[in-house]
């Protein structure tokens, strides 16, 4: 295949990505972790499921960042993941250490790829990423908004018993407590649910949404999810490589979108083969840009103890 991706961290999001890219026959995946012989090792069994599954994608497992040389994409997901109890805040100290390494390493190697940030907290391991790099913010995006947004598309076609893929629903802000589920972008079939669900059954979807990664952890016990968060950015992927400019919810850049700066926090981008093609700004109630605005306060406050 002519198109390269590397998943860095070959954990349960990083090689489910790469098992979604691989079956989907996007791109070869070079699929690198620190801990020696598990990512040759899955690479090899994902390798002996072609010709089951019929694919004819490539993937190489491998612990030398010389192997990732010339990626189009690379999708970084190594880190540490929540525990019941756990906020992704908790996981800032470590997670950036881990990132910045493997930004430096990865850029050396691969200067004209795009960046998909996974690793949590992601508003904050993007901005990261995006001041390690020295990328432009287009070639710099987290994967937060989709994922966010399928929870709440789920959870809405639960509510209504309809089919999952007729729903549409938007949300935005920080990936985390303060994110911002907005029920008036949010439909099945182009009908708002404003329409559909009373005002007390959406606050209850969108509180279960905000928690919905919670609620996966305190399940799992050992971890947190990963087969949501690996279709999420294996969307992205598609988006970019396929030059699709597909509308997505994305963690990008603001540089005074939505009356905010310098910070990460999730909004609507067209995604092609550029990366962020542009940024969509959509109308918003007084009530939906004060949360936006709580959101990116509170991850600016996590962006400043990076200290850069
Ligand atoms: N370089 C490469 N890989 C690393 C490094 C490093 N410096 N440090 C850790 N890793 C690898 C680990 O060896 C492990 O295989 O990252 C992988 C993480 O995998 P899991 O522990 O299974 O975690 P996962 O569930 O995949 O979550 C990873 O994604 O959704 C987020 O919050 C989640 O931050 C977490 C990340």
């Amino acid at each position: 295949m002519d198109r390269k991706v590397t998943v860095v961290g070959a954990g349960f999001v990083g090689a489910t990505c790469a098992r979604r890219i691989v079956e989907k026959d996007l791109a070869d995946v070079v699929l690198i972790d620190i801990v020696e012989g598990m990512p040759q090792g899955k690479a090899l069994d994902l390798m002996e499921s072609a010709p089951v599954e019929g694919f004819e994608a490539k993937i190489k497992g491998t612990n030398d960042y010389a192997d990732t040389a010339g990626s189009d994409i690379i999708v970084i997901t190594a880190g540490i993941a929540r525990k019941p109890g756990m906020s992704r805040d908790d996981l800032q100290a470590t997670n950036v250490k881990i990132v910045k390494g493997i930004v430096e390493e990865v850029v050396k190697h691969s200067p004209d790829a795009i960046l998909i940030l996974v690793t949590n907290p992601l508003d904050v391991i993007s901005y990261l990423a995006f001041k390690t790099s020295g990328f432009p913010a287009h070639k710099v995006i987290g994967m937060a908004g989709i994922l966010d947004s399928a929870r709440f598309r789920y959870f809405i076609s639960e509510e209504l018993s309809v089919a999952a893929a007729s729903v549409e629903a938007m949300v935005l802000g920080g990936h985390g407590d303060t994110m911002v589920p907005l029920p008036s972008y949010s439909t099945v079939n182009g009908i708002p649910i404003t329409q559909l669900l009373p005002k007390e059954r959406i606050e209850a979807l969108n509180d279960r949404t905000r928690k919905g990664g919670a609620e996966i952890v305190g399940l799992l016990k050992t971890g947190s999810a990963y087969y949501a968060p690996s279709a999420s950015a294996v969307e992205m992927v598609k988006s970019i490589l396929n030059d699709e400019n597909k509308v997505l919810p994305c963690c990008a850049y603001l540089d005074g979108q939505y009356g905010l700066k310098g910070v990460y926090c999730g909004v609507p981008v067209k995604l092609s083969r550029k990366g962020i093609e542009n940024i969509i700004e959509v109308d918003l109630t007084e009530e939906e840009q004060s949360a936006l605005n709580a959101s990116s306060e509170a991850v600016k406050a996590n962006i400043a103890k990076l200290g850069i």
